[in-house]
């Protein structure tokens, strides 16, 4: 037979490279980072940044860069001179390279290529190394921008996070990914890059509005409702006092949900999701259309206590919780204060479907290979389905739509 086959094409059926002209080529690197819970950070006496930044390390002078989220700086209108202070005290320690760089705060940066390369230039101007330090203070919006910088930057700066949202402390802050919105997607681009450090610092979130509040426990009800039931159960009883503010609450609700990804990410054994599936990201198929949807006006927190919402009304629907239990996640959202029905959950696209459905494949496309959605398989556990039938999307939205009609807080 010829080499070519009659297309054209080299005809190598049947035909095997020799073992000798393959390098298999195996390595592994071991990842590892703390995630501290504290007060006050910048407290002079406080030697936390000091031990953080030193890990295991011999001590020497530590050249810090850091970024803070305007948003953040504005209710705090004292914290640049705090960090002077507190680095002026361990001045033989840190050496702050810069006065600290304000970046826009919001979903808004992740769009927004020019801060990205302003932070660029302004790291590359005080020559920091990749024995440095990006110390990022700010939303999970700040913190995922920061974080692609970090990561490209020298091909990876040491990047320490100071979550200062709920939503930063207990998901977004903790994890291993930044991105950027690109391509009308949210998280287009960005990489799997695990931090230096994580330092929740409980005493920033006294400022946050009551949206982005509410909006980090949605996270919080998210991953019991598929991985934890006893959390489920305390969240349902604690979620009228987290609205109102309830600092200890707040609290225990943010390190048992941290502690609930950091392990589903250390032992779930895809950190950097190779596979199709995403199982934390129950809710979110729908959420990340809803945020697109809707220009950004409705934040990820708010979307994502949407999507659970929608999503639970599916699984009971299939059979996979009970009505009893969908009225507890339901009830236990709207007690938390978060809306369960967006205008943007019904519109059409030209077909005359619903205009989130596009949702599903734009979450397959992201993670590649087959459609993979979680749902819950009665609360505390997870199932993972390769197919969602449109005709009960549609339902689940029209019963969350008449919901909201008869609770006033179901509506945003
Ligand atoms: N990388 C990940 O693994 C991951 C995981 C979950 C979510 N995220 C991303 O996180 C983003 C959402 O983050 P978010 O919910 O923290 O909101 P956010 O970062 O968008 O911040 C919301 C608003 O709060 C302000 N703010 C921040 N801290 C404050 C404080 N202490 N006091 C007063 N105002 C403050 C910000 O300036 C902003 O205006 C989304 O883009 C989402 O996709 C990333
Ligand atoms: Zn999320």
């Amino acid at each position: 037979m010829s080499e070519m086959s009659r297309g054209g094409r080299p005809d190598r059926r049947g035909e095997r490279e020799p073992e000798s002209a393959i390098h298999r080529q195996t390595f592994s690197v071991d990842f590892e980072y703390e995630v501290h819970f504290t007060r006050d950070v910048f407290r002079p006496e406080n030697d936390l940044l000091v031990r953080v930044l030193n890990r295991g390390e011999s001590p020497r002078r530590r050249r810090v860069f850091i970024c803070i989220d305007a948003g953040v700086a504005r209710f705090h209108p004292d914290l640049v001179r705090r960090i002077k202070d507190c680095c002026h005290v361990w001045q033989e320690e840190i050496e702050l390279v810069a006065s600290p760089e304000i970046v826009p705060g919001g979903e808004a940066v992740k769009n927004d290529w020019q801060v990205v390369q302003d932070l660029m230039a302004a790291i590359g101007n005080q020559h920091l190394d990749r024995q440095s330090y990006l110390l990022a203070i700010g939303g999970g919006s700040v913190l995922d921008m920061a974080g692609f910088v970090a990561a490209l930057v020298h091909r990876g700066l040491r990047f320490v996070r100071m979550p200062t949202t709920v939503l930063g402390q207990n998901d977004a802050g903790i994890g291993v990914k930044n991105g950027m919105n690109e391509h009308g997607m949210k998280n287009f681009v960005g990489t799997f890059a695990p931090p230096f450090a994580v330092i929740d610092d409980f005493s920033f979130l006294g400022t946050l509005s009551d949206e982005h509040w509410r909006g980090g426990a949605a996270e919080a009800f998210k991953v019991a409702i598929i991985k934890d039931r006893d959390f489920f159960d305390w969240l349902v009883e604690h979620a009228a006092v987290i609205r109102q503010r309830d600092e200890r609450a707040m609290e225990e609700s943010i390190r048992r949900c941290a502690l609930l990804h950091l392990d589903h990410i250390a032992t779930s054994g895809d950190p950097f999701e190779f596979g199709a599936a995403r199982p934390l990201d129950f809710g979110h198929w729908s959420a990340h259309k809803l945020e697109t949807l809707s220009g950004y006006r409705v934040s990820h927190g708010a979307a994502v206590a949407c999507g659970i919402a929608l999503d639970s009304c599916y699984a009971e629907r299939k059979g996979l919780i009970t009505a009893g239990d969908l009225e507890r996640i339901l009830k236990g959202l709207e007690d938390c204060g978060l809306a369960l029905w967006f205008p943007e959950l019904e519109r059409r696209s030209p077909s005359g479907d619903l205009a989130v459905i596009a949702g599903l494949e734009e979450f397959r496309e992201h993670l590649g290979g087959r459609l993979t959605i979680t749902l819950p398989d009665s609360v505390g556990r997870k199932v993972e389905v390769h197919h969602l039938d449109h005709d009960l999307i549609e339902e689940s939205v029209q019963r969350l739509r008449a919901r909201a009609a008869r609770t006033p807080q179901g509506n945003a």
